[in-house]
């Protein structure tokens, strides 16, 4: 039935109006006709993208999933296809019947892969009609669409651009290299259950009431990780799966509160081996979009990125290295560089190419954008004609000159100083290089640089709870080297040398994106046990959240190790788009909601009822 708003008499009316498709068969897609086709007899079906009228002559571009054809209905060949195509509009559906011809000198559309040619009609039929939609689908070339909201509560019509389409398909096609690669490879597809306990991947879980064991919950997944390992234990060697994971955490322009993982797991494996498994994985499915990956990826440690870059995922398409000021300032009386480095404090800068002619406002501008990271101030020091700093009075023109002469800046150029915690000083100016590259055109386009991130930091500072968490996750293993300072953290209570020990655990980085991380797990249960200890988890807790698996390590545990890489940010990276929500069908907004489906949404009375909650103002109580 058409529409419950209709009149009866009209829907007959309306019904009786399309055509009927029967037995008739698409021959070709709308993206697949080329010159060599001219003269075929074809019969294409899809959407009516646009419409022009030419009196005698109506041009219509149909469009499907695999491209647009242009057709073209003449009222002097086909009288009655052409009466009909005058009245259709947007988005009608239709089929249409009709012989491939060579389009004319000159209207010939190299930008279309059909461009060649154009399908002259015989037949027309309507096999349905649309709306007029709420927003054009391609409004000025993908400029000037609605706003996303819009786009979202009707995503069904969103979904018809090609750009989302092509994203879609190029996520397919990802998976399908995925698999192919993963099953090559020895490794097999296991699947874990989605209702869940508490999984240790550090964010917020999703909880699912239990009917049948009132004021029970599931957790979801917020991934596979310990059920993984227990496919070790259980024997399985080589584990994979495309997995859905859940994480209740602020969502910023690459999370989604559900996404989707490359999991996988490797027995008797070391770095090395999880390392060439996830480098050929993704040289495979980078050549989807012609990038060329040379294995083995560069790799850099954890201490090197943040020391050079001021992040763990360093865009290395650019260079702006930050540079380390603290020992041409370390006799200085400028008093918040003095005390910055009392503290034990740093005093960073990076070097902007050719920036000497920043203007007043355009530093204040990198001014407030670094403070959004907790900096107090950004100094600054320009070698144009002559050197002008913010810093002249306070150090003098010999001190500016000497300083800029350390960081290797040349005439022309502008040192960006910032000086504070060692944190807030490699965040804000590692944000500030990634701002100031995107600013000045440096990133080049179609480059990817992967690059492995080792020797993660096993534990860190926890300030609101003075605790020390696990960076990765609790199962991530020590490197050897460091075993003898966990030792003496643990058995003589020296808990500040957590903060030094490095974990086997190490990130793919792609342009400054995480794309994912894994480590090699700990397969022992006493030393299992000692972390749990270190992260301040009673024995009782650890066994109430974790029993099931601890007591499945005493059974002969393999050494093994893995790796998860998120999917929506390979699949962003091959479609370079910076927001999540273009690679995923039917995604969450920032405030994790679905605005077509309107979720989260009320349920029924009857239904917290049957689960034994009950709803007090704005909070849920299990009775
Ligand atoms: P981790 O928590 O680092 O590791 O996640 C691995 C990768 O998953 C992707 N990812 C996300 N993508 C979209 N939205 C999110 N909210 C989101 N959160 C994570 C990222 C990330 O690098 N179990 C471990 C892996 C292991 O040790 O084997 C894990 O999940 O690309």
């Amino acid at each position: 039935m058409k529409s419950f708003t209709y009149h009866s008499s009209l829907i007959t009316y309306h019904y009786f109006m399309l055509d009927v498709l029967g037995n008739l068969e698409r021959t070709h897609s709308c993206g697949e006709l080329r010159a060599e086709d001219v003269g075929e007899e074809v019969v294409l079906m899809g959407w009516v993208a646009k419409k022009r009228d030419f009196g005698i002559f109506t041009f219509i571009d149909l469009r499907d999933r695999e491209g647009l054809t242009q057709i073209v209905v003449s009222e002097e060949d086909a009288k009655r296809a052409h009466a009909k195509a005058k009245n259709l509009r947007g988005e009608f559906v239709v089929a249409v019947l009709g012989e491939v011809i060579r389009r004319e000198e000159g209207t010939i559309n190299k930008k279309l892969p059909t461009g060649e040619i154009e399908v002259k009609a015989s037949k027309i039929l309507v096999l349905n009609d649309a709306k007029t939609l709420p927003f054009e689908l391609e409004a000025a070339g993908n400029q000037n669409l609605a706003s996303e909201d819009t786009r979202l509560k009707y995503r069904f019509l969103d979904l018809r651009r090609p750009r989302l389409q092509q994203n879609l398909m190029m996520r397919a096609r990802a998976l399908s290299k995925i698999r192919a690669f993963m099953e090559l490879n020895g490794f097999l597809e296991i699947e874990t259950p989605i209702l869940l306990k508490s999984t240790p991947e550090g964010a917020r879980d999703f909880i699912v009431p239990s009917r049948i064991h009132t004021g029970k919950f599931f957790a979801l997944p917020q991934s596979p990780q310990i059920l993984k390992q227990i496919t070790m234990i259980a024997g399985f060697d080589k584990y994979y799966q495309i997995a859905r994971c859940f994480r209740d955490e602020d969502l910023r322009a690459d999370r989604q509160p559900e996404f989707t993982q490359l999991d996988i797991e490797m027995s008797f494996a070391n770095q090395e081996m999880v390392f060439r498994t996830m480098e050929g994985v993704l040289k495979q499915v980078f050549a989807l979009v012609e990038a060329d990956f040379e294995t083995p990826f560069p790799r850099m440690t954890y201490a090197d990125a943040m020391r050079r870059f001021g992040s763990d995922k360093p865009d290395l398409r650019f260079e702006m290295e930050l540079k380390d000021l603290s020992d041409e300032l370390k006799d200085t009386d400028f008093a918040p560089f003095a005390e910055t480095l009392k503290n034990k404090g740093a005093i960073k800068c990076i070097v902007a190419r050719g920036k000497a002619d920043y203007s007043r406002k355009q530093l204040d501008e990198l001014q407030e954008f670094i403070k959004r990271y907790g900096a107090s101030a950004l100094a600054w020091i320009k070698l144009g004609e002559e050197t002008t700093s913010s810093l002249l009075k306070v150090l003098g023109q010999e001190k500016i000159e000497q300083l800029a002469k350390s960081t290797e800046a040349e005439k022309g150029d502008a040192v960006l100083i910032v000086a504070g915690k060692k944190s807030v000083v490699a965040q804000s100016l590692g944000a500030l290089r990634n701002e100031i590259a995107r600013r000045e055109n440096l990133i080049p386009k179609n480059a990817y640089k992967p690059l492995w991130v080792t020797e993660f930091p096993m534990f860190e500072y926890n300030e609101d709870t003075g605790n020390y968490d696990a960076m990765h996750h609790p199962f991530t293993s020590l490197m050897d080297e460091d075993v003898p300072l966990f030792k003496r953290a643990i058995e003589d209570g020296e808990k500040e040398l957590l903060g030094k020990i490095r974990a086997r655990a190490y990130d793919i980085v792609i342009n400054g994106y995480e794309i994912g991380s894994g480590s090699i797990r700990i397969h022992q249960r006493e030393i299992q046990n000692l972390i749990f200890k270190a992260l301040g988890l009673t024995p009782e807790k650890a066994r109430s959240r974790f029993g099931f698996f601890l007591d499945a390590l005493e059974y002969g545990t393999p050494p093994h190790g893995g790796f998860a890489a998120g999917i929506e940010r390979i699949v962003m990276l091959l479609q370079g788009t910076e927001n999540i929500r273009d690679v995923v069908a039917f995604p969450k907004t920032a405030s994790a909601q679905d605005l077509m489906m309107d979720s989260p949404g009320a349920v029924d009375a009857a239904q917290l009822d049957e689960l034994g909650i009950k709803i007090t103002e704005d909070k849920v109580t299990s009775v």
